[in-house]
């Protein structure tokens, strides 16, 4: 009796492993400041709750079509039109459970064996993964810090091949916070304008920025339309993490009805009642964002500076998201641990402090933290941080 090669090579999200673990710890009483979360510390706002349960009341409890209501797909729909100068209706937007769920579809729907999928790194978790259930081949591209952690047209250029079937784009992006300009973005189409790569820009990050406003590479171009699919969600703009509901948009509506057909045999619709909580989040007035966006940048301040303090740790200062992406190789040979994943585990055992070690983003040398917690504790765990990097491993 065996079990599949497919889930034998399977590596599980370690994001959501490390982020269990914690919690388990804090459970059993150990005192912890986790660094770890990968969704805002906030409520869920209350009209967007009372949404959900009106839903609820109204017998809104059975099947949706496959691909999500109408009514969020036109809203979702408007929103893109509006922020990206679009005129796409619901025929151009699939609902899933949760933005990750729609990346799952798209490699699915995009991807024949062998092909490959050009990935920046560091990048996010689940996208290797993803790739390789769908038979394809993660490229790896590395980014420089002196680059601010963006691909340049040069490294993208050199990446490209015969079997390149997509091109991953996450800004701002999850671990490193960075935020490409217009004219980044600019420089990058350039290179993908005359070959036929999809484009996905993963922008679930795409209001939680806090240097100026988000541009999506689909509005740098008008050839940038037709070949670009933008994924994105209310897990993070709306502290919606648990209500898992996300999309994937796209001109091709072609690719879209795939999309609502692999949902059909898999999931059959997300959850209901959630899709109409996600409808009043898309439309309702921003100020709950806002106040949100403001709590995180005041964080974003604090870590950067506290960080910055701390001998041996050097930090990227992020435009989005809510990671600071630490490069710890200084303190870490300093300190003689071999890489950043026993001396993550270190920091958790001697000092309480959890962290996620960057082997699971593609790169050994650094750790992410996670700044959605509050202010005190960040002052704590950074603390605890610089006491941990003062100490010599006892060998
Ligand atoms: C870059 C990125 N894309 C997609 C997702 C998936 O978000 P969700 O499935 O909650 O919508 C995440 C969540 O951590 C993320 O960081």
């Amino acid at each position: 009796m065996t079990l599949s090669e497919r889930v034998k090579t399977l590596q599980p999200s370690p994001t959501l492993a490390l982020a269990a673990k914690a919690k388990a710890l804090a459970a059993e009483g150990r005192d912890l400041v986790a660094f770890t979360a990968g969704e805002p510390d906030f409520d869920t706002p209350a009209e967007i709750v009372e949404a959900a349960v009106q839903a609820l009341r109204e017998g809104k409890t059975r099947y949706t079509p496959s691909g999500g209501i109408p009514e969020l797909r036109r809203a979702v729909a408007a929103m893109i039109n509006r922020d990206r100068g679009l005129s796409w209706s619901e025929k151009n937007v699939h609902i899933a459970s949760g933005a990750k769920q729609a990346l799952y579809h798209l490699f699915q729907a995009l991807l024949d064996p062998g092909d490959e999928v050009i990935v920046p790194t560091p990048y996010w978790v689940s996208y290797p993964e993803q790739i390789h259930l769908a038979g394809g081949v993660p490229v790896f591209v590395p980014t420089r810090p002196e680059d601010g952690y963006k691909l340049t047209p040069e490294a993208l250029e050199r990446a490209i091949g015969p079997r390149t079937k997509a091109f991953v784009l996450n800004s701002p992006s999850n671990p490193t916070g960075a935020m490409y300009t217009e004219e980044e973005l600019f420089g990058l189409f350039s290179v993908l304008v005359h070959r036929p790569v999809w484009i996905i820009a993963d922008e679930i990050y795409e209001r939680l920025v806090y240097d100026g406003p988000h541009t999506s590479i689909i509005a740098v171009d008008p050839q940038a339309v037709e070949r670009t699919v933008i994924v994105s969600g209310v897990s993070k703009t709306y502290a919606m993490t648990g209500w898992r509901i996300g999309w994937a948009a796209a001109a091709d509506e072609r690719l879209i009805r795939a999309l609502d057909d692999l949902a059909s045999q898999s999931t059959s619709n997300p959850t209901t009642f959630a899709q109409y909580g996600a409808l009043a989040a898309v439309t309702m007035d921003p100020a709950p964002v806002a106040a949100m966006v403001e709590a995180f940048r005041r964080r974003r301040d604090l870590i950067v500076e506290r960080i910055a303090g701390v001998p041996g740790l050097r930090a990227f200062r992020p435009s989005g998201a809510f990671y600071l992406w630490v490069d710890v190789r200084e303190a870490m040979e300093r300190q003689g641990f071999p890489d950043a994943d026993r001396w993550a585990a270190a920091l958790l055992e001697e000092a309480g402090v959890v962290v996620v070690p960057g082997s699971g983003f593609g790169d050994a040398g650094h750790v992410r933290l996670s700044f959605a917690l509050g202010e005190a504790a960040i002052e704590e765990g950074v603390r605890r941080l610089a006491a941990f990097v003062g100490r010599r491993r006892e060998v």
